[in-house]
């Protein structure tokens, strides 16, 4: 097994990789994105997987007739920019892999079979993560989604027309959730529990309920010499503050904001910009939590601009409410891979995922793999080769348990 994962690892590596960075950038329907989905879809077709696109773009790889109750695994191929390389193509790889290893032991599964890949985890293109999975189990509108729009104004719909499938047709499919009879996604942890705990793989237990709010900060365009300080309207004052206020509110909470993006207009050096326009990402234990941090950075956000003579306004462009992963199902799945890893600890995570959406509507499940340095999101996220391979024997053991075996 640990063969074939380290040939489709060195097979995906190089697509969609920067060089100068070394980090990804794998955007939804773009030349990278094209690329690393048709390698999904031949290395599938050589394991004699069925590979259809679903109507929201998402890949299913089906091994045995699409039927109901289907053992569903998989995870996501897109980065954030310059991402690493683990999110999201080690559940895929390692779900190729398992299944290898299934065939490989002349497995004769009881249960159907799915790889997916979703598409716009990330929601680096067009801003809402997990936009594949929030389709398809309807925690989005069809409507919102197909006018979602990337940094050059396309929208998803024409993105989408353009990559060749039919945006009219995008939205809640009931027909496909309803064959899922369980989801369980591998993936890198991307924090250092298990580094700390000195433990290969864990499961996990929940994800923090989570957002992103866009702030736009619309000031007055002027000289950068020779407009007096008391006579500006600069946005970047409030929009300074706001970076300082979501790091000391979050702070206070015990919980995490993040101000990683953000757009000043016109860019000038020697102009005191007209807009600034930025991200905030919050995330936090409980939904209680999440609301006091969102709204005491807005309220500071909105203090500032007010003191700034600049006008502010914020919009929620996503939210996850938290996510408790079925106990039962948890509690199988450490057991199960405890039987080659000894005892599996479970984890919560503040990083969103499609088992996170998908768990809103079907017993889903996830395996985490050890991260030593817990960096993620960026070109140094690294996992031992033995850890992937431990990941993926484990989730090739949980598979084989699920599927059942028919008689031969
Ligand atoms: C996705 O990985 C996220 O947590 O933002
Ligand atoms: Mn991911
Ligand atoms: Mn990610």
């Amino acid at each position: 097994m640990s063969a074939t994962f380290d040939e489709l690892w060195a097979e995906l590596a190089p697509l969609g990789r920067h060089r100068p960075t070394g980090g990804y950038r794998r955007f939804s329907w773009g030349p990278a994105d094209v690329e690393v989905r048709s390698w999904f879809a031949q290395a599938a077709a050589a394991r004699g997987l069925e590979v259809q696109p679903d109507r929201n773009g998402n890949l299913w790889a089906w091994w045995g007739d699409p039927g109901p109750d289907a053992v569903v695994t998989g995870s996501h191929l897109d980065s954030v920019p310059d991402g690493g390389a683990f999110d999201g193509p080690l559940g895929v790889v390692g779900a190729l892999a398992a299944v290898d290893e299934l065939q490989r032991r002349g497995a004769r599964p009881l249960r159907p079979l799915a790889i997916t890949v979703f598409v716009e985890e990330e929601g680096a293109r067009f801003g809402v993560p997990c936009l594949g999975s929030r389709l398809l189990t309807g925690a989005i509108t069809p409507e919102r989604a197909a006018a979602l729009t990337d940094a050059d104004g396309l929208t998803w719909a024409r993105a989408m027309e353009k990559a060749g499938l039919d945006p009219d047709r995008i939205g809640p499919a009931p027909e496909l959730v309803d064959r899922i009879g369980v989801f369980v996604e591998l993936h890198i942890e991307q924090g250092r529990a298990l580094a700390r705990t000195g433990d290969p793989i864990g499961v996990a237990s929940a994800v923090w309920p989570h957002g992103r709010w866009r702030m736009d900060f619309s000031g007055r365009a002027d000289h950068a010499g020779t407009t007096l300080l008391g006579d500006r309207h600069d946005p970047m004052l409030p929009f300074a503050e706001t970076v300082l206020a979501a790091r000391s509110v979050a702070a206070a909470h015990d919980a995490i904001a993040t101000i990683g993006k953000a757009q000043v207009q016109p860019n000038g050096t020697n102009a005191i910009p007209s807009k600034v326009r930025a991200w905030l990402d919050a995330r936090a234990p409980d939904e209680a939590t999440l609301q006091a941090v969102v709204e005491g950075v807005d309220a500071a956000a909105q203090r500032s601009s007010g003191e700034h003579g600049v006008f502010l306004a914020s919009y929620q462009e996503s939210r996850t409410p938290l996510v408790e992963f079925e106990n039962g199902l948890r509690d199988r799945i450490a057991a199960i891979a405890g039987d080659r890893n000894g005892p599996v600890p479970t984890l919560p995570t503040g990083a969103g995922h499609d088992a996170g959406v998908l768990a809103s509507a079907v017993p889903t499940a996830m395996l985490f793999v050890r991260n030593p340095t817990g960096v993620s999101h960026a070109p140094d996220e690294y996992a031992e080769p033995a850890d992937c391979h431990a990941g993926t024997a484990a989730l090739a053991d949980v598979l084989a348990e699920l599927l059942g075996e028919g008689p031969g």
